[in-house]
């Protein structure tokens, strides 16, 4: 089954077509970072305009690259929220009308459920029941995963995400926007042991993460004198957020025995997150997946995925028919 999804909840623009929910055929991603570099951050206006620029061209060339007729897609896929109301509807308007015009179905995703599932891709792995640790930039969470379509979150962020604390710190720091990329390649030429940064404790709920502690912490640093070097500051956030990562899937994976863990969301894409999960989980004798980086920030192939796995679970759901009236909603619970 070919189907085609469509992402466009932030500054990405995205489209791809996915085989049978696993084999990516196209993934093309239009980033809009250089727009919203001069702001420091996302413009919701720009993005929108942006996107409805970006999606005709971007969807074409997903078609192209897949080698795919449009009237040869079984299923249209489309990221229904959480993100910008705004980016959004440009993406569910522009899949309404493809589904509608082709006359086949449209499976309207939940972006974190998209992050969750991006796993599949490539992996021939049937690894359930297992943990998900989402890391993005709206989001920081884990989940325990019966299958593509059965999700339950056993603790989240009480205040800042992961991906967030990073962008914020990177703006500090003065390295630029996007600030996870940026961050990461500073850290490179820090000493990660230079700044010994507190990890937080949630009160009552020892699963649920803190960032925001962590933000403050670095910008009373800096207020400092002598400032202490961004790369040392970088490596030492860096190294310090991997910590808190690594003890909170620990402890849910032992707490909810389970021995299968995959870690998504745009953070996931960090080459020494990767490494610093990758070694606790191996101590912990457990088994760790990371999606392919590109998998793992915005993609609209991890959408046609988890469309895929809601169509398979169940065909004749009328709403997969009846979906003119579909709405976006930025902040839609998964
Ligand atoms: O999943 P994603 O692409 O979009 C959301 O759904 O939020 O995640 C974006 C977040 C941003 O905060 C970005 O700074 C962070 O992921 N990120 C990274 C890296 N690449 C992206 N954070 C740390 N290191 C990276 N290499
Ligand atoms: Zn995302």
């Amino acid at each position: 089954m070919l189907v085609l999804g469509i992402e466009s909840s932030c500054d990405e623009t995205a489209a791809a077509v996915v085989l049978d929910g696993k084999k990516p055929l196209s993934n093309v991603i239009a980033s809009q970072h250089e727009i919203h570099a001069p702001y420091g951050g996302i413009v919701p206006e720009l993005a929108s305009r942006r996107h409805v620029e970006n999606i005709p061209v971007v969807i074409r060339e997903a078609l192209r690259v897949a080698d795919v007729e449009l009237g040869q897609i079984d299923v249209f896929a489309v990221t229904r929220g959480p993100g910008l109301v705004g980016a959004l509807l440009v993406g569910l308007s522009t899949a309404k009308a493809l589904a509608w015009s082709e006359g086949k179905p449209l499976v309207a995703v939940n972006h974190l459920h998209g992050h969750a599932v991006a796993a599949e891709l490539d992996n021939d792995e049937q690894n359930y029941p297992r943990l998900c640790l989402l890391v993005s930039g709206g989001h920081t969470s884990i989940y325990s995963v019966d299958s593509p379509v059965s999700m339950e979150a056993l603790a989240s962020t009480r205040d800042d995400a992961a991906g967030e604390a990073f962008d914020k710190v990177a703006k500090m720091l003065g390295l630029g926007y996007p600030g996870g990329p940026a961050l990461e390649k500073a850290a490179e030429k820090g000493d990660e042991y230079k700044i010994p940064f507190p990890v937080p404790n949630v009160k009552g709920r020892p699963l649920d993460f803190s960032f925001s502690g962590l933000k403050t912490a670095v910008r009373n640093l800096l207020h400092k004198r002598p400032a202490p070097k961004a790369e040392d500051v970088a490596a030492s956030f860096q190294k310090t957020v991997t910590e808190i990562l690594r003890a909170k899937m620990l402890a849910a994976a032992k707490q909810f025995g389970l021995k299968e863990i995959v870690v998504a969301g745009g953070v996931a894409s960090n080459r020494y997150l990767r490494n610093g999960l990758q070694k606790a989980a191996d101590e912990a004798g457990c088994n760790i997946f990371f999606p392919e980086p590109v998998f793992c920030t915005d993609n609209a192939a991890m959408i046609a995925s988890a469309g895929f796995f809601l169509y398979k679970e169940n065909p004749d759901d009328v709403r997969f028919r009846d979906f003119l009236a579909l709405d976006a909603v930025a902040n839609l619970p998964l």
